[in-house]
């Protein structure tokens, strides 16, 4: 019988818990892990998964079990709960933001505690993970001699869950919104990781990422964010990353447009929406981890293969 783990107990952690069995990718979820009683209880009514407060209290794994650990965008607060995780025989899918492109020191304990288990961990999400990375990686390997890579997504905040539309500031005051960014408390994170993430993919060369965070600001009060990320190789080649996450935006889209031979335009109307994406891209990366070699997988370094068991 194939089990789940399944370690922060929010809406990302239930919404896979439902569809991973759903689905059929698992038999059951067999534990939830949450610090937070309400969380847990919840999700444990829901599965009839036993509940653990903490990792540390889990069993170790029996037969190479998955876990999703989905409970913050921090790497230095994941890291080491995917390090018990693997050591302790699990496979580990995350949607981390910060993981997507981890600092040197986090990627090496990664790949070293995946590979000395035998295990696979998986980063992957919407964004990062799909939609601002993986997708424009895809489109510009169509194209020749690709100069120019920009992405455009606008998201209507009122749509999401309501961890996101706190971060984007709703509700602030434009000097509330200054405080809580440089607390780094909103704002969405990944935006660079996925920048670097495409660079990477294209084998490109780059010295840094120039980041910029906005407020939008309607009646003195904070609808919601604009986030650029730019690139660029020094020799003319650049990307650009551009973010807008409001409430009730006008005309929701994600668009990829790539300068090269041929030039491309891509657009998702309506835009792809991003806890619905991030479910079926975690039940991907679900299943992924049996076929994988053992290591750690950033979202781009996941090989796009179809019709593979
Ligand atoms: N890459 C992507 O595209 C993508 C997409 C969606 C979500 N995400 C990320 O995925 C994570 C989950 O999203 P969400 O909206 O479900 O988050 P959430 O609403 O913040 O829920 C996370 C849950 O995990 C609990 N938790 C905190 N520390 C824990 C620990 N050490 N072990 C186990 N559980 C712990 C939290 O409890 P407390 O409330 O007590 O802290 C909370 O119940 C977030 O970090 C989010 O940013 C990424």
């Amino acid at each position: 019988m194939s089990e789940l783990i399944i370690v922060g107990a929010g809406p990302i952690g239930s919404w896979v818990a439902q569809a991973a069995v759903d689905d059929g990718i698992v038999d059951r979820v067999a534990a939830v892990v949450d610090p937070q009683p309400e969380a847990r209880a919840r999700l444990t009514a829901e599965t009839g998964a036993d509940a653990y407060p903490t990792t540390v209290d889990l069993p170790a794994a029996r037969n190479a079990e998955r876990a999703l650990v989905a409970f913050s965008s921090r790497a230095d607060k994941v890291a080491p709960e995917i390090v018990r995780l693997v050591s302790s025989g699990y496979h580990v899918v995350t949607t981390c933001e910060e993981l997507a492109w981890a600092p040197r020191h986090i990627w090496d304990a990664m790949h070293t505690s995946a590979r000395s288990n035998g295990r696979v961990i998986v980063v992957t999400g919407t964004n990062p993970g799909f939609i601002m990375d993986r997708v424009p990686l895809l489109v510009a390997s169509g194209s020749r001699n690709v100069s120019r890579i920009v992405v455009t997504r606008r998201v209507d905040s009122s749509t999401r869950r309501e961890s996101l539309v706190r971060k984007t500031g709703y509700g602030l005051t434009p000097e509330e919104f200054a405080h809580e960014l440089a607390a780094g408390r909103i704002g969405h994170k990944g935006l660079d990781a996925s920048a670097r993430l495409v660079a990477r993919g294209l084998l490109w060369p780059y010295h840094d990422v120039s980041m910029r965070i906005e407020p939008i600001v309607v009646d003195g009060v904070v609808h919601g964010a604009d986030h650029r990320a730019e690139l660029s190789t020094g020799d003319g080649r650049s990307i650009e990353l551009r973010l807008t996450m409001a409430w009730k935006i006008a005309e929701p889209v994600d668009r990829v447009q790539v300068v090269g031979e041929p030039p491309l335009d891509v657009r998702f109307e309506g835009g792809y929406p991003g806890d619905e994406g991030t479910v079926a891209n975690v039940l991907r990366g679900l299943q992924r981890c049996s076929e994988l070699d053992p290591g750690f997988y950033r979202p781009t370094d996941i090989p796009l293969r179809f019709g593979v068991r």
